[in-house]
């Protein structure tokens, strides 16, 4: 067993200080009311976080608008305020177990999975691969409609009027979720943003909407709520994109990012650009100069504390690992073996198990 002196060191994340460097990674489940309100099960769930170690609990992807935002059945949403009130209860879940609990804001783009309405994207380009069959999806996507200037404000808008209602029921902080193949991701990659005005183009101006989407909800919530964003290159439906200008986007982007101060960047850890080349985590902190979230197979601790050890980010964000040991930072702690995921333990789809809720 390691000593994990990084990973047991306390951390100041914006307004929050956090007991550990551990935070649960945000993780779609789907097990919310065909409504979008959360539900008692959810509650039992991400106490478990909490009561197990974890400071920092990110949610699963949340939707902050009514209109166009969700991409999967059984998704909670953040869109009006019945749906954020419905989150008290695993608010006060985790508090009352000694965590703090961050939402993430998640606008679906083109990657949507129900019927409803016809997907908005930064331009009418279909996404690659297949539905998530872990979501309950089959099939390809269908091609989305491109977003007029006014629904580019009207998306901004509602990212910041679903943060000042987190905030309004009591979540520690938001973050923007600006990775995966999402909306604002599908802004950032090239292929799926073809745009000529503002809002595509260059790199510059391919981040620009992110840029405004933190810009407006800082304005929303003021200066002392936490607001994080997460960023990455890989998405769900192209696992191993690259940014075509290699470190000079992520230069651009990271220092675009900073220009709205947010408290901090979430990112996966991995090689950015080459084997054995710096990670994006760390290039996020040296182009940003702000705190670092790094994710992405970091369940080994030992994985784990070295990375924090060599300075590559500031906390870790444990997600598979911690579905099996949702107690992962109190059995790291105690040096107890922690059981291995398998990802048989997601099927048939990734909704809430029994036994992650108890009886
Ligand atoms: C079932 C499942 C759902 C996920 N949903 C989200 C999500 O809503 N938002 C997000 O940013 N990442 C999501 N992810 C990605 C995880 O946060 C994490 O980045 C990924 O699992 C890699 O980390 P790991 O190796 O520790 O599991 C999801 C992953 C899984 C397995």
């Amino acid at each position: 067993m390691g000593n994990y002196s990084h990973l047991f060191s306390t951390f100041q994340l914006g307004s929050l200080r956090l007991p550990n460097r551990s935070v649960l990674s945000p993780m779609t489940r789907t097990s919310a009311e065909p409504s979008g309100l959360a539900n008692e099960r959810m509650a039992r769930y991400y106490a478990r976080f909490a009561k197990g170690g974890f400071g920092l609990i990110i949610t699963e992807g949340l939707y902050p608008d009514a209109i166009s935002s969700q991409s999967y059945k059984n998704q909670p949403g953040l869109a009006n305020e019945a749906q954020a009130e419905s989150w008290i209860p695993v608010i006060r879940a985790v508090q009352g177990a000694g965590g703090k609990i961050v939402a993430q804001l998640m606008h679906a783009g083109a990657l949507v999975q129900h019927d409803g309405f016809t997907p908005i994207a930064p331009s009418a380009v279909k996404p690659l691969g297949t539905m998530l069959e872990d979501h309950g999806g089959s099939g390809e996507f269908a091609v989305p409609r491109a977003m007029s200037i006014e629904e580019i404000r009207s998306v901004i808008e509602s990212f910041a009027q679903a943060a000042f209602r987190a905030k309004k029921v009591g979540f520690d902080g938001v973050e923007v979720h600006a990775a995966n193949g999402y909306l604002l991701d599908q802004f950032i990659t090239d292929y799926t943003n073809l745009r000529t005005d503002e809002y595509g183009g260059s790199t510059e101006r391919r981040v620009r909407i992110i840029v405004e989407v933190l810009r407006a909800i800082r304005a929303a919530v003021g200066p002392d709520f936490m607001v994080g964003v997460r960023i990455s290159q890989g998405k769900v439906n192209d696992f191993h994109h690259k940014w075509a200008g290699g470190e000079m986007d992520a230069r651009i982007i990271f220092e675009h990012l900073a220009t709205a101060a947010p408290d901090y960047i979430h990112k996966a850890f991995a090689p950015a650009f080459a084997e054995g080349g710096p990670t994006l985590a760390k290039l996020a902190k040296q182009y940003s100069g702000l705190p670092v979230i790094a994710n992405g197979k970091l369940g080994q601790p030992d994985k784990a504390e070295s990375l924090l050890e060599n300075d590559h980010a500031d906390l870790v964000a444990i997600g598979t690992s911690a579905l099996v040991n949702p107690d992962w930072v109190n059995k790291v702690r105690v040096g107890r073996a922690l059981l291995p995921f398998d990802h048989h333990f997601l099927l048939p789809i990734a909704t809430l198990k029994e036994e992650e809720v108890g009886v």
